[in-house]
């Protein structure tokens, strides 16, 4: 594919030109690896949660597995159809080698039984003390009953085995959504003007996927963990344009109108609702005006009947503990306080992608 992946001035995404059979068919297989290796880790994870007393109790009402299946195979292939008009080339996951992929899969297994525990006794704030002062409180915690929660070399290794798991192997679907409103916003534009932020950019695999798609772009991931800050720099590798910091989504260390672009994926859901309200203040503040911010979250509750289930009992599975008032936030209002108006919105399997502009 011509365009993004070799050009700086970034052309306007071109009419959708079908891919030939064999690209297709190709990527097809590579997903369906995917999913047969996460389908081994989700199965896992399922058999802990049910043999579990107290989640029993709580009751997880899922979608049918036909509804579940209908929309991933929607989301695969909105996926394809992007490519087709051009917005992203064709996807690469960029998981490592084999080997790689095996010894985190071992470790994933390895930490199952101490995560299980927690999960069985509801500990979730067995954490390192060293790294208390550095951190507020609020993130001091197991989260998904992790070892370590955000703050090991060991639980930034097994977080995107996890992560697929949940999502059945379509987090980095998800995640590349994102790059469509970046597309429509970069087009006509040279790349290295465009100022991207990713706050809790994590292992880095959005800011991965956007510079496969755009590798001119200027952009700055920050975290909260150094652990998976160096993570994110193995993932991506070195380049000039991409840097990685350690800060905090409520406080940024950036001067007012700075990014044309800032990206949260997965944060909000992570967050107490009056840290919510901070992060958003933050993002309308480094916001260019015309600047567009892009969130990509967890679906919420009344967004689809079919999942209101499963996104009530989630949290008490995964120690998720400010989930159950995410999928009750109001977006508009949150980020309306913050200066920003939704553009567009739209659901994709459990999560749902917002695109708002700095008026
Ligand atoms: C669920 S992960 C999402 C990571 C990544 N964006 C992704 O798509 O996988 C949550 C991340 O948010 C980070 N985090 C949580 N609270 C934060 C805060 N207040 N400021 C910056 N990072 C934060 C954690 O360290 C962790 O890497």
């Amino acid at each position: 594919m011509t365009g993004p992946e070799t050009s700086v001035e970034n052309k306007k995404p071109h009419k959708s030109r079908r891919l030939p059979r064999a690209a297709r068919a190709e990527y097809g297989l590579r997903q369906l690896a995917r999913m047969a290796l996460y389908s081994q880790t989700a199965n896992a994870l399922r058999r802990a949660v049910r043999n579990d007393r107290k989640s029993i109790q709580a009751g997880l009402s899922p979608p049918p597995d036909e509804r579940v299946t209908r929309d991933l195979r929607a989301l695969f292939s909105l996926d394809i159809k992007n490519v087709e008009q051009g917005y992203y080339p064709m996807p690469r996951d960029n998981d490592g080698s084999l080997f790689k992929q095996i010894s985190r899969v071992r470790d994933f297994f390895a930490d199952l039984p101490e995560a299980n525990r927690r999960r069985r006794d509801d500990i979730h704030d067995e954490v390192s003390e060293e790294k208390r002062d550095k951190r507020p409180l609020y993130y001091m915690q197991n989260f998904h009953y992790q070892t370590d929660g955000w703050m090991s070399e060991d639980s930034a290794r097994i977080y995107d085995i996890q992560v697929e798991s949940l999502f059945g192997g379509s987090a980095n679907v998800m995640r590349r959504q994102c790059l469509v409103p970046l597309a429509k916003y970069v087009a006509g534009k040279d790349q290295r003007n465009v100022r991207v932020l990713d706050i809790a950019c994590g292992t880095g695999r959005f800011i991965d996927a956007a510079c496969c798609a755009f590798p001119r772009l200027d952009i700055h991931g920050i975290d909260l963990s150094e652990e998976y800050l160096h993570e994110a720099r193995k993932q991506v590798g070195r380049r000039p344009n991409i840097k990685f910091s350690l800060a905090k989504g409520e406080a940024l260390p950036f001067a007012d109108d700075n990014f044309d672009c800032v990206v949260t994926t997965f944060l909000f859901h992570e967050l107490p609702p009056a840290i919510r309200r901070s992060v958003a203040g933050e993002i309308g503040r480094v916001l260019k005006s015309g600047g567009i911010y892009i969130h990509l979250d967890s679906l919420q509750l009344g967004d689809d009947p079919d999942y209101d289930g499963l996104l009530e009992g989630f949290p008490r599975y995964f120690h998720e503990p400010y989930h159950g008032t995410y999928v009750r936030e109001n977006l508009v209002e949150l980020f309306g306080a913050a200066g920003l108006v939704e553009q567009d919105t739209m659901p994709l399997f459990i999560s749902k992608l917002n695109v708002l502009e700095k008026a």
